[in-house]
Protein backbone atom coordinates (compact mmCIF):
# COMPACT_ATOMS: atom_id res chain seq x y z
CA UNK A 1 0.00 0.00 0.00
CA UNK A 2 1.57 3.50 -0.58
CA UNK A 3 1.50 6.32 1.71
CA UNK A 4 -1.03 8.05 -0.36
CA UNK A 5 -3.82 5.08 0.20
CA UNK A 6 -2.69 4.89 3.89
CA UNK A 7 -3.25 8.55 4.86
CA UNK A 8 -6.70 8.09 2.55
CA UNK A 9 -7.88 4.55 4.81
CA UNK A 10 -6.49 6.40 7.97
CA UNK A 11 -8.73 9.36 7.11
CA UNK A 12 -11.79 6.95 5.91
CA UNK A 13 -11.42 5.75 9.34
CA UNK A 14 -11.17 8.96 11.51
CA UNK A 15 -14.24 10.29 9.20
CA UNK A 16 -16.33 7.01 10.93
CA UNK A 17 -15.31 7.99 14.64
CA UNK A 18 -13.13 4.91 14.56
CA UNK A 19 -9.79 6.65 14.68
CA UNK A 20 -8.88 10.06 15.85
CA UNK A 21 -6.49 11.87 12.68
CA UNK A 22 -3.95 15.14 12.32
CA UNK A 23 -4.14 16.01 16.05
CA UNK A 24 -4.25 13.77 18.88
CA UNK A 25 -7.94 13.33 20.53
CA UNK A 26 -7.16 16.60 21.77
CA UNK A 27 -10.29 16.94 24.15
CA UNK A 28 -12.90 14.92 25.45
CA UNK A 29 -16.71 15.78 24.97
CA UNK A 30 -20.03 14.68 26.86
CA UNK A 31 -23.74 14.29 25.34
CA UNK A 32 -26.48 14.34 27.19
CA UNK A 33 -29.86 13.52 25.92
CA UNK A 34 -32.70 13.93 27.91
CA UNK A 35 -36.12 11.87 26.64
CA UNK A 36 -37.83 13.01 29.25
CA UNK A 37 -37.70 16.61 27.78
CA UNK A 38 -39.29 17.29 24.26
CA UNK A 39 -39.42 20.36 23.03
CA UNK A 40 -41.50 19.70 20.09
CA UNK A 41 -42.37 18.06 16.52
CA UNK A 42 -39.68 18.58 14.16
CA UNK A 43 -42.25 19.95 11.60
CA UNK A 44 -41.00 18.38 8.30
CA UNK A 45 -41.21 22.10 6.55
CA UNK A 46 -38.39 23.39 8.08
CA UNK A 47 -36.56 21.12 6.04
CA UNK A 48 -38.40 23.23 2.86
CA UNK A 49 -36.47 25.13 -0.25
CA UNK A 50 -36.56 28.85 -1.86
CA UNK A 51 -36.96 29.30 -5.95
CA UNK A 52 -36.66 32.75 -7.72
CA UNK A 53 -36.98 34.47 -10.96
CA UNK A 54 -32.82 35.36 -9.70
CA UNK A 55 -29.93 34.58 -11.93
CA UNK A 56 -30.19 30.69 -13.12
CA UNK A 57 -32.27 29.18 -10.97
CA UNK A 58 -35.46 29.29 -12.67
CA UNK A 59 -34.29 29.10 -16.21
CA UNK A 60 -31.84 26.48 -16.70
CA UNK A 61 -32.23 25.45 -13.38
CA UNK A 62 -35.16 24.30 -13.13
CA UNK A 63 -37.16 24.77 -16.58
CA UNK A 64 -34.93 23.91 -19.57
CA UNK A 65 -38.18 23.55 -21.58
CA UNK A 66 -39.96 20.61 -23.51
CA UNK A 67 -38.21 20.56 -26.78
CA UNK A 68 -34.53 20.70 -24.88
CA UNK A 69 -32.00 18.02 -25.48
CA UNK A 70 -31.60 17.87 -21.98
CA UNK A 71 -33.72 15.22 -20.23
CA UNK A 72 -36.81 16.95 -18.68
CA UNK A 73 -40.13 16.37 -17.74
CA UNK A 74 -42.88 18.00 -19.65
CA UNK A 75 -39.97 21.05 -19.43
CA UNK A 76 -38.28 20.51 -16.19
CA UNK A 77 -34.80 18.92 -15.53
CA UNK A 78 -35.34 15.54 -14.53
CA UNK A 79 -31.96 15.28 -13.01
CA UNK A 80 -33.08 18.01 -11.01
CA UNK A 81 -36.50 16.46 -10.08
CA UNK A 82 -34.45 12.80 -9.16
CA UNK A 83 -31.88 14.00 -7.02
CA UNK A 84 -34.75 16.64 -5.25
CA UNK A 85 -36.80 13.58 -4.53
CA UNK A 86 -33.77 12.17 -2.61
CA UNK A 87 -33.94 15.05 0.24
CA UNK A 88 -37.57 14.54 0.34
CA UNK A 89 -38.36 18.22 0.23
CA UNK A 90 -41.92 19.04 2.16
CA UNK A 91 -42.30 22.66 0.67
CA UNK A 92 -40.71 25.28 -1.89
CA UNK A 93 -41.28 28.87 -2.28
CA UNK A 94 -41.69 31.12 -5.32
CA UNK A 95 -41.37 33.17 -7.14
CA UNK A 96 -39.31 35.49 -4.81
CA UNK A 97 -37.83 36.71 -2.81
CA UNK A 98 -37.58 40.43 -4.02
CA UNK A 99 -38.54 39.42 -7.55
CA UNK A 100 -42.26 38.53 -6.31
CA UNK A 101 -42.83 42.14 -5.46
CA UNK A 102 -42.89 42.97 -9.09
CA UNK A 103 -44.25 39.82 -10.32
CA UNK A 104 -47.85 39.96 -11.80
CA UNK A 105 -48.79 36.01 -11.81
CA UNK A 106 -51.06 36.82 -14.61
CA UNK A 107 -47.91 36.89 -17.24
CA UNK A 108 -47.38 32.99 -15.88
CA UNK A 109 -50.53 31.60 -16.98
CA UNK A 110 -52.23 30.86 -20.23
CA UNK A 111 -50.77 29.36 -23.17
CA UNK A 112 -46.56 29.80 -23.34
CA UNK A 113 -46.30 30.85 -26.55
CA UNK A 114 -48.52 34.21 -25.95
CA UNK A 115 -46.88 35.17 -22.26
CA UNK A 116 -45.32 38.36 -22.36
CA UNK A 117 -41.56 39.06 -21.55
CA UNK A 118 -41.09 41.10 -18.42
CA UNK A 119 -37.83 42.62 -17.51
CA UNK A 120 -36.72 40.32 -14.51
CA UNK A 121 -36.40 42.58 -11.24
CA UNK A 122 -33.05 41.63 -11.00
CA UNK A 123 -31.73 43.07 -14.63
CA UNK A 124 -30.03 46.09 -13.74
CA UNK A 125 -27.68 44.49 -10.97
CA UNK A 126 -24.12 45.46 -12.18
CA UNK A 127 -23.54 41.30 -12.89
CA UNK A 128 -26.98 40.77 -14.69
CA UNK A 129 -26.68 43.79 -16.79
CA UNK A 130 -23.15 43.21 -18.06
CA UNK A 131 -24.36 39.46 -19.20
CA UNK A 132 -25.72 39.24 -22.76
CA UNK A 133 -29.82 38.95 -23.40
CA UNK A 134 -31.09 36.11 -21.30
CA UNK A 135 -34.09 34.69 -19.20
CA UNK A 136 -32.34 36.50 -16.48
CA UNK A 137 -32.91 39.33 -17.92
CA UNK A 138 -35.92 39.43 -19.78
CA UNK A 139 -38.18 37.10 -18.07
CA UNK A 140 -40.30 34.84 -20.89
CA UNK A 141 -42.54 33.50 -18.20
CA UNK A 142 -42.54 30.33 -19.48
CA UNK A 143 -42.38 28.88 -16.07
CA UNK A 144 -45.57 30.00 -14.11
CA UNK A 145 -47.78 28.97 -11.82
CA UNK A 146 -48.50 25.71 -13.47
CA UNK A 147 -44.99 25.19 -14.17
CA UNK A 148 -44.09 25.36 -10.59
CA UNK A 149 -46.99 23.35 -9.08
CA UNK A 150 -46.06 21.22 -11.24
CA UNK A 151 -42.76 20.74 -10.55
CA UNK A 152 -43.25 20.31 -6.72
CA UNK A 153 -45.79 17.68 -7.29
CA UNK A 154 -43.36 15.82 -9.26
CA UNK A 155 -40.58 16.79 -6.25
CA UNK A 156 -43.61 15.75 -3.75
CA UNK A 157 -43.15 19.27 -2.25
CA UNK A 158 -46.02 22.03 -1.21
CA UNK A 159 -46.21 24.85 -3.03
CA UNK A 160 -45.39 28.11 -1.17
CA UNK A 161 -46.25 31.20 -3.36
CA UNK A 162 -45.41 34.40 -2.49
CA UNK A 163 -47.78 37.50 -3.21
CA UNK A 164 -47.06 40.80 -4.51
CA UNK A 165 -48.00 43.33 -1.81
CA UNK A 166 -46.25 46.08 -3.45
CA UNK A 167 -46.86 46.54 -6.72
CA UNK A 168 -50.33 44.94 -7.00
CA UNK A 169 -53.22 45.06 -5.25
CA UNK A 170 -55.36 42.85 -2.67
CA UNK A 171 -57.88 41.60 -5.45
CA UNK A 172 -54.96 40.68 -7.18
CA UNK A 173 -54.02 38.40 -4.45
CA UNK A 174 -57.57 37.34 -4.38
CA UNK A 175 -57.91 36.22 -7.92
CA UNK A 176 -54.30 34.19 -7.73
CA UNK A 177 -55.63 32.42 -4.72
CA UNK A 178 -59.27 31.80 -7.14
CA UNK A 179 -57.06 30.68 -10.16
CA UNK A 180 -55.55 27.87 -7.73
CA UNK A 181 -57.93 27.09 -5.51
CA UNK A 182 -61.35 27.13 -7.55
CA UNK A 183 -63.19 24.34 -7.98
CA UNK A 184 -62.68 22.72 -11.66
CA UNK A 185 -65.20 24.08 -14.10
CA UNK A 186 -66.46 26.45 -11.48
CA UNK A 187 -64.75 30.13 -12.49
CA UNK A 188 -62.85 31.74 -15.61
CA UNK A 189 -59.93 31.51 -13.68
CA UNK A 190 -60.52 27.88 -12.87
CA UNK A 191 -61.03 27.66 -16.48
CA UNK A 192 -57.73 29.46 -17.49
CA UNK A 193 -56.05 26.79 -15.24
CA UNK A 194 -57.53 23.95 -16.80
CA UNK A 195 -56.70 25.41 -20.14
CA UNK A 196 -53.12 25.55 -19.24
CA UNK A 197 -53.46 21.41 -18.47
CA UNK A 198 -54.54 21.58 -14.49
CA UNK A 199 -58.19 20.80 -14.56
CA UNK A 200 -58.12 19.98 -10.95
CA UNK A 201 -57.31 22.94 -8.12
CA UNK A 202 -54.10 22.89 -6.72
CA UNK A 203 -55.00 23.30 -3.36
CA UNK A 204 -52.44 25.88 -2.75
CA UNK A 205 -51.87 26.19 1.34
CA UNK A 206 -49.24 28.53 2.02
CA UNK A 207 -49.53 32.37 0.99
CA UNK A 208 -46.79 34.64 1.59
CA UNK A 209 -47.70 38.26 2.16
CA UNK A 210 -44.95 40.20 0.34
CA UNK A 211 -41.49 39.61 0.50
CA UNK A 212 -38.69 41.63 2.84
CA UNK A 213 -41.72 44.45 2.78
CA UNK A 214 -39.31 46.13 5.26
CA UNK A 215 -36.78 46.66 1.93
CA UNK A 216 -37.23 45.44 -1.54
CA UNK A 217 -40.97 44.73 -0.43
CA UNK A 218 -42.30 48.12 -0.17
CA UNK A 219 -39.70 49.83 1.97
CA UNK A 220 -43.07 50.00 4.85
CA UNK A 221 -42.20 50.83 8.28
CA UNK A 222 -43.78 48.06 10.49
CA UNK A 223 -46.86 50.27 10.97
CA UNK A 224 -47.10 50.82 7.26
CA UNK A 225 -46.82 47.30 6.65
CA UNK A 226 -51.07 46.47 6.79
CA UNK A 227 -51.63 43.10 5.61
CA UNK A 228 -55.63 42.74 7.15
CA UNK A 229 -56.96 43.58 3.68
CA UNK A 230 -55.06 41.02 2.12
CA UNK A 231 -55.85 38.05 4.24
CA UNK A 232 -58.68 38.69 6.13
CA UNK A 233 -60.90 38.78 3.41
CA UNK A 234 -59.53 36.17 0.98
CA UNK A 235 -61.80 33.66 -1.03
CA UNK A 236 -61.36 30.22 1.21
CA UNK A 237 -62.73 27.68 -1.23
CA UNK A 238 -62.50 25.27 1.81
CA UNK A 239 -59.32 25.42 2.41
CA UNK A 240 -57.48 26.22 5.50
CA UNK A 241 -54.66 29.02 4.30
CA UNK A 242 -51.74 29.69 6.06
CA UNK A 243 -50.83 33.20 5.52
CA UNK A 244 -46.98 34.38 6.24
CA UNK A 245 -46.22 37.82 7.06
CA UNK A 246 -43.39 39.71 6.02
CA UNK A 247 -40.68 39.56 8.77
CA UNK A 248 -38.31 42.66 9.53
CA UNK A 249 -34.70 42.86 8.08
CA UNK A 250 -32.45 40.48 10.83
CA UNK A 251 -32.46 41.76 14.19
CA UNK A 252 -34.97 44.65 13.69
CA UNK A 253 -36.90 43.51 16.98
CA UNK A 254 -38.34 47.79 16.48
CA UNK A 255 -40.28 46.39 13.06
CA UNK A 256 -41.61 42.99 14.76
CA UNK A 257 -43.22 44.96 17.30
CA UNK A 258 -44.52 47.87 15.89
CA UNK A 259 -45.99 45.26 13.31
CA UNK A 260 -47.48 43.15 15.79
CA UNK A 261 -49.01 46.10 17.40
CA UNK A 262 -50.81 47.41 14.18
CA UNK A 263 -52.13 44.00 13.23
CA UNK A 264 -53.68 43.96 16.22
CA UNK A 265 -55.07 47.76 17.54
CA UNK A 266 -58.88 47.04 16.51
CA UNK A 267 -58.93 43.21 18.08
CA UNK A 268 -56.54 40.07 18.36
CA UNK A 269 -58.27 38.19 15.94
CA UNK A 270 -55.87 38.59 13.04
CA UNK A 271 -53.25 36.50 15.01
CA UNK A 272 -55.98 33.91 14.34
CA UNK A 273 -55.65 34.20 10.93
CA UNK A 274 -52.04 34.40 10.10
CA UNK A 275 -49.95 31.61 10.31
CA UNK A 276 -46.32 32.59 10.56
CA UNK A 277 -44.13 35.69 10.35
CA UNK A 278 -41.31 35.30 8.26
CA UNK A 279 -37.22 36.01 9.30
CA UNK A 280 -34.39 36.21 6.67
CA UNK A 281 -30.97 35.97 8.08
CA UNK A 282 -28.06 34.86 5.66
CA UNK A 283 -24.54 34.47 7.20
CA UNK A 284 -23.22 36.45 4.73
CA UNK A 285 -19.44 35.43 3.73
CA UNK A 286 -16.07 36.50 5.22
CA UNK A 287 -12.40 37.34 4.21
CA UNK A 288 -12.18 37.49 0.20
CA UNK A 289 -15.70 36.83 -0.08
CA UNK A 290 -14.97 33.86 -2.23
CA UNK A 291 -16.37 30.34 -1.81
CA UNK A 292 -14.32 28.63 -2.35
CA UNK A 293 -10.87 30.14 -1.37
CA UNK A 294 -10.80 30.79 2.21
CA UNK A 295 -9.01 30.82 5.21
CA UNK A 296 -8.83 29.32 8.45
CA UNK A 297 -10.09 31.92 10.14
CA UNK A 298 -13.18 32.82 7.50
CA UNK A 299 -13.46 29.56 8.32
CA UNK A 300 -14.24 30.03 11.94
CA UNK A 301 -16.03 33.02 11.56
CA UNK A 302 -18.38 32.24 9.54
CA UNK A 303 -19.31 29.24 11.29
CA UNK A 304 -19.70 31.80 14.15
CA UNK A 305 -21.84 34.19 12.14
CA UNK A 306 -24.27 31.10 11.24
CA UNK A 307 -24.88 29.91 14.85
CA UNK A 308 -26.63 33.90 15.29
CA UNK A 309 -29.83 32.27 14.21
CA UNK A 310 -30.40 31.06 17.54
CA UNK A 311 -30.16 34.26 18.66
CA UNK A 312 -33.05 35.93 16.32
CA UNK A 313 -35.29 33.28 16.59
CA UNK A 314 -35.31 33.81 20.79
CA UNK A 315 -35.54 37.42 20.63
CA UNK A 316 -38.14 37.35 17.76
CA UNK A 317 -40.05 34.81 19.27
CA UNK A 318 -39.62 36.72 22.30
CA UNK A 319 -40.53 39.95 21.20
CA UNK A 320 -44.21 38.06 19.18
CA UNK A 321 -45.11 36.92 22.37
CA UNK A 322 -45.68 40.15 24.14
CA UNK A 323 -48.57 40.38 21.61
CA UNK A 324 -49.31 37.08 20.67
CA UNK A 325 -49.55 35.79 24.31
CA UNK A 326 -50.25 31.80 22.71
CA UNK A 327 -47.81 32.04 20.37
CA UNK A 328 -50.57 31.29 17.67
CA UNK A 329 -48.51 32.73 14.61
CA UNK A 330 -45.02 30.87 14.48
CA UNK A 331 -41.60 31.63 13.13
CA UNK A 332 -41.14 30.91 9.24
CA UNK A 333 -37.47 31.19 8.26
CA UNK A 334 -37.95 31.30 4.57
CA UNK A 335 -34.75 32.63 3.59
CA UNK A 336 -31.55 31.22 5.31
CA UNK A 337 -28.09 30.31 3.98
CA UNK A 338 -24.38 31.58 3.69
CA UNK A 339 -23.89 34.00 0.70
CA UNK A 340 -20.62 34.57 -0.97
CA UNK A 341 -19.21 36.36 -3.86
CA UNK A 342 -20.76 35.42 -7.14
CA UNK A 343 -18.40 32.51 -9.51
CA UNK A 344 -19.00 32.52 -12.97
CA UNK A 345 -20.69 29.53 -13.69
CA UNK A 346 -22.22 30.97 -16.36
CA UNK A 347 -23.90 34.80 -17.90
CA UNK A 348 -25.93 35.70 -15.79
CA UNK A 349 -25.86 33.63 -13.13
CA UNK A 350 -26.00 35.88 -10.04
CA UNK A 351 -25.41 34.57 -6.66
CA UNK A 352 -24.36 31.47 -8.45
CA UNK A 353 -20.96 29.30 -6.79
CA UNK A 354 -20.15 25.89 -5.76
CA UNK A 355 -20.54 25.70 -1.94
CA UNK A 356 -17.63 23.49 -0.12
CA UNK A 357 -17.72 21.39 3.19
CA UNK A 358 -17.97 25.23 4.91
CA UNK A 359 -21.93 25.96 3.84
CA UNK A 360 -21.98 21.70 4.75
CA UNK A 361 -21.33 22.83 8.47
CA UNK A 362 -23.30 26.12 8.04
CA UNK A 363 -26.02 23.22 6.59
CA UNK A 364 -25.90 21.03 9.82
CA UNK A 365 -25.59 24.39 12.39
CA UNK A 366 -28.49 25.88 11.38
CA UNK A 367 -30.98 22.88 10.66
CA UNK A 368 -29.82 21.95 14.05
CA UNK A 369 -30.88 25.50 15.32
CA UNK A 370 -34.35 24.84 14.08
CA UNK A 371 -34.86 21.48 15.45
CA UNK A 372 -33.87 23.04 18.81
CA UNK A 373 -36.37 25.10 18.53
CA UNK A 374 -38.98 22.63 16.61
CA UNK A 375 -41.81 24.78 19.64
CA UNK A 376 -41.21 28.08 17.65
CA UNK A 377 -40.22 27.26 14.07
CA UNK A 378 -42.95 26.24 11.59
CA UNK A 379 -40.96 26.21 8.25
CA UNK A 380 -37.52 27.17 6.78
CA UNK A 381 -36.42 27.61 3.47
CA UNK A 382 -32.92 27.58 2.30
CA UNK A 383 -32.07 30.14 0.17
CA UNK A 384 -31.93 28.56 -2.86
CA UNK A 385 -32.59 25.51 -4.39
CA UNK A 386 -30.79 25.73 -7.40
CA UNK A 387 -27.85 27.73 -9.05
CA UNK A 388 -28.20 30.34 -5.98
CA UNK A 389 -26.70 31.27 -3.11
CA UNK A 390 -26.68 28.26 -0.46
CA UNK A 391 -27.48 26.01 -3.10
CA UNK A 392 -27.90 22.16 -3.13
CA UNK A 393 -27.73 22.14 -6.69
CA UNK A 394 -25.53 23.52 -9.75
CA UNK A 395 -26.85 22.69 -13.04
CA UNK A 396 -25.68 24.29 -16.48
CA UNK A 397 -27.39 22.90 -19.64
CA UNK A 398 -26.33 19.44 -19.77
CA UNK A 399 -23.90 19.67 -16.80
CA UNK A 400 -25.19 18.66 -13.10
CA UNK A 401 -24.08 18.14 -9.52
CA UNK A 402 -25.36 17.75 -6.31
CA UNK A 403 -23.53 20.24 -3.74
CA UNK A 404 -22.54 19.57 0.02
CA UNK A 405 -25.69 20.99 1.44
CA UNK A 406 -27.86 18.89 -0.52
CA UNK A 407 -25.71 16.28 1.41
CA UNK A 408 -26.17 17.62 4.67
CA UNK A 409 -30.15 17.80 3.54
CA UNK A 410 -30.52 13.90 2.75
CA UNK A 411 -28.98 13.06 5.78
CA UNK A 412 -30.79 15.27 7.88
CA UNK A 413 -34.42 14.26 6.26
CA UNK A 414 -34.18 11.16 9.00
CA UNK A 415 -35.14 14.05 11.36
CA UNK A 416 -38.28 15.41 9.84
CA UNK A 417 -41.30 14.72 11.85
CA UNK A 418 -39.58 13.40 14.59
CA UNK A 419 -39.71 14.39 18.21
CA UNK A 420 -36.84 16.69 19.29
CA UNK A 421 -35.31 15.96 22.58
CA UNK A 422 -33.93 18.36 25.10
CA UNK A 423 -30.48 16.91 24.36
CA UNK A 424 -26.69 18.72 26.63
CA UNK A 425 -23.47 19.09 24.77
CA UNK A 426 -20.23 19.45 27.10
CA UNK A 427 -17.98 20.21 24.80
CA UNK A 428 -14.80 22.70 24.56
CA UNK A 429 -15.02 26.27 22.98
CA UNK A 430 -13.00 26.77 19.87
CA UNK A 431 -9.88 29.15 20.54
CA UNK A 432 -9.39 31.02 17.36
CA UNK A 433 -10.65 34.71 18.20
CA UNK A 434 -12.39 34.34 14.87
CA UNK A 435 -15.01 31.46 16.11
CA UNK A 436 -15.82 34.03 18.54
CA UNK A 437 -16.26 31.11 21.66
CA UNK A 438 -18.17 29.08 19.71
CA UNK A 439 -18.44 25.19 20.89
CA UNK A 440 -16.32 22.61 19.13
CA UNK A 441 -19.67 20.73 18.83
CA UNK A 442 -23.19 21.18 18.62
CA UNK A 443 -26.69 19.03 17.30
CA UNK A 444 -29.85 18.26 17.53
CA UNK A 445 -31.68 14.87 18.74
CA UNK A 446 -35.00 13.85 17.39
CA UNK A 447 -37.31 10.39 18.53
CA UNK A 448 -39.11 8.32 16.13
CA UNK A 449 -40.63 5.49 18.43
CA UNK A 450 -37.84 3.73 19.21
CA UNK A 451 -35.65 5.06 16.95
CA UNK A 452 -33.38 8.25 17.94
CA UNK A 453 -31.77 10.61 15.15
CA UNK A 454 -28.77 12.37 16.62
CA UNK A 455 -26.83 15.11 14.32
CA UNK A 456 -23.65 16.85 15.41
CA UNK A 457 -21.69 18.85 13.49
CA UNK A 458 -17.90 19.15 15.06
CA UNK A 459 -16.52 22.84 13.67
CA UNK A 460 -12.80 22.25 14.81
CA UNK A 461 -11.30 21.76 11.57
CA UNK A 462 -8.46 20.16 13.39
CA UNK A 463 -9.25 18.05 16.10
CA UNK A 464 -11.19 15.34 16.60
CA UNK A 465 -13.17 14.37 19.59
CA UNK A 466 -13.92 11.16 21.25
CA UNK A 467 -17.38 12.05 22.95
CA UNK A 468 -19.36 9.91 25.47
CA UNK A 469 -22.76 9.85 24.33
CA UNK A 470 -25.65 9.14 27.47
CA UNK A 471 -29.16 8.80 27.40
CA UNK A 472 -30.58 9.30 30.25
CA UNK A 473 -32.60 6.82 31.99
CA UNK A 474 -32.36 4.78 28.87
CA UNK A 475 -29.70 3.26 26.70
CA UNK A 476 -28.42 2.79 23.23
CA UNK A 477 -28.30 0.81 20.73
CA UNK A 478 -26.15 2.35 17.61
CA UNK A 479 -27.55 1.24 13.91
CA UNK A 480 -25.72 3.43 12.08
CA UNK A 481 -23.37 6.71 11.10
CA UNK A 482 -23.07 8.87 8.38
CA UNK A 483 -20.15 11.52 8.08
CA UNK A 484 -19.87 13.95 5.50
CA UNK A 485 -16.07 15.17 6.03
CA UNK A 486 -12.82 15.81 4.14
CA UNK A 487 -9.37 16.59 4.92
CA UNK A 488 -9.93 19.50 2.72
CA UNK A 489 -12.14 22.22 4.61
CA UNK A 490 -12.62 23.73 1.05
CA UNK A 491 -13.47 20.61 -0.36
CA UNK A 492 -16.74 20.65 -3.16
CA UNK A 493 -18.34 19.37 -5.94
CA UNK A 494 -17.73 20.60 -9.57
CA UNK A 495 -19.19 19.31 -12.71
CA UNK A 496 -15.99 17.62 -13.69
CA UNK A 497 -15.76 16.21 -9.81
CA UNK A 498 -19.42 15.86 -9.19
CA UNK A 499 -18.84 12.83 -6.02
CA UNK A 500 -15.53 15.09 -4.95
CA UNK A 501 -17.51 15.30 -1.28
CA UNK A 502 -20.24 12.87 -0.04
CA UNK A 503 -21.29 11.00 3.00
CA UNK A 504 -19.43 7.93 4.21
CA UNK A 505 -22.33 5.71 6.16
CA UNK A 506 -21.70 2.60 8.14
CA UNK A 507 -23.31 -0.02 10.32
CA UNK A 508 -22.08 1.10 13.52
CA UNK A 509 -21.71 -2.66 16.39
CA UNK A 510 -23.78 -2.33 19.68
CA UNK A 511 -21.69 -1.27 22.32
CA UNK A 512 -21.29 -0.41 26.29
CA UNK A 513 -22.41 2.24 27.84
CA UNK A 514 -21.92 5.10 27.57
CA UNK A 515 -21.70 4.79 23.91
CA UNK A 516 -18.14 6.55 23.01
CA UNK A 517 -17.67 8.10 19.59
CA UNK A 518 -14.85 10.10 17.95
CA UNK A 519 -15.98 13.02 15.88
CA UNK A 520 -13.92 13.66 12.90
CA UNK A 521 -12.96 17.09 12.72
CA UNK A 522 -14.60 19.44 10.03
CA UNK A 523 -17.48 17.35 9.92
CA UNK A 524 -21.19 16.80 10.35
CA UNK A 525 -22.49 13.35 11.70
CA UNK A 526 -25.69 11.81 11.94
CA UNK A 527 -25.57 8.74 14.02
CA UNK A 528 -29.08 6.37 14.49
CA UNK A 529 -29.77 4.47 17.54
CA UNK A 530 -32.42 2.21 19.11
CA UNK A 531 -33.24 3.21 22.78
CA UNK A 532 -33.30 0.05 24.42
O1 LIG B 1 -32.33 35.32 -2.02
C1 LIG B 1 -31.90 36.50 -2.61
C2 LIG B 1 -32.61 37.74 -2.07
O2 LIG B 1 -32.27 37.91 -0.73
C3 LIG B 1 -34.11 37.66 -2.06
O3 LIG B 1 -34.66 38.02 -3.26
C4 LIG B 1 -34.47 38.66 -0.99
O4 LIG B 1 -35.68 38.34 -0.36
C5 LIG B 1 -33.29 38.62 -0.05
O5 LIG B 1 -32.84 39.89 0.28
Amino acid sequence: MNLMSLHRRQWMAASLGLLAPRASRAAAARIEILPEEPIGRISPDIYGHFTEHLGGCIYDGIWVGENSSIPNIGGIRKALVDNLKRIKPPVIRWPGGCFADSYNWRDGVGPRAARPRRTNFWANTEYVSKAPDGPYKYDPNHFGTNEFVRFCKLAGAEPYLAANLRSLKPLDFYEWIEYCNSPAGATTLADLRAAGGERNPFLVRFWGVGNESWGCGGNFTGDEYAIRRFVEWAPRFGVPLSFIASGPNVADYAWTRSFFSKLTEKSKSPLRTLYGAALHYYCGTTGKGDAVDFTADDWYALLSKATRMEELIRNHWQIMGEIDTEHHVKLIVDEWGAWHKTADIAPGYLFGYFPTLRDALVSGLTLDIFNRHADKVAMANAAQLVNNIHTSFIAHEDKFTVTPVFHVFEMYAAHQGGMSLRTEFLTPRLKPPSARGLASLSGSCSLHGARLVLSVVNADEKNAFETEIHVRGRRLSPISAAVLTSKDIHAHNSFDHPNALQPVEKKLAPAGDPYIYSFAPASVTRLEFDLT
